[in-house]
């Protein structure tokens, strides 16, 4: 037997002046896309945009319904998009966001297993990983790359072979 150990690497930021413009950029974009949260039932809006190699920048936004789990959460909305419409233009970064009238979000939200799984989808489509940018608005930022960071043992293509 041996044991073993998995370290992940993110960095920590305290403003959003500390990352380059086109990260400060995406972060504020994605404080735009909480206005188009449907989230009516948690009253939790969350944002996401992705950046794509040619500069174009893609929204998304929590989607709630009221059979709860036919909503969905703002990366889904976000990667299923560019998957559907611009999976040819790669995506070199996501950031997210989230918003609550209710009490204070003083640490980064973390995307769910679900959309974590779709991250996976998205990086192998495009051959690569894509830099993941957590933006708590009151709190700290954080950035990593690739969806291994969060999942290290996500599901891979090739058990499917
Ligand atoms: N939600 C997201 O959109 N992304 C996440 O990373 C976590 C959760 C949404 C789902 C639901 O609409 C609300 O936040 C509360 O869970």
């Amino acid at each position: 037997m041996t044991n073993k150990e998995i370290k992940i690497a993110f960095e920590e930021y305290y403003n959003l002046d500390e990352l380059t413009p086109a990260d400060k950029s995406l972060c504020l974009e994605a404080v735009k896309a909480l206005a188009t949260s449907h989230s009516p039932y948690s009253e939790f809006r969350v944002g996401a945009a992705l950046r794509l190699k040619s500069g174009k920048i893609i929204h998304g936004s929590n989607q709630e319904n009221v059979a709860y789990p036919s909503g969905l959460c703002a990366e889904r909305v976000a990667l299923f998009n560019w998957s559907a419409n611009y999976a040819d233009d790669p995506i070199e970064c996501i950031a997210i966001t989230a918003h609550t009238d209710n009490f204070e979000l003083l640490k980064p939200v973390t995307p769910c297993g679900a959309c974590l799984q779709v991250f996976a989808e998205c990086e192998n489509m495009q051959g690569k990983p894509m830099d993941v940018i957590l933006y708590c608005q009151k709190g700290q930022i954080w950035k990593t790359n690739g969806v291994q960071s969060f999942l290290p043992f996500l599901f891979f293509e090739d058990r499917l072979q």
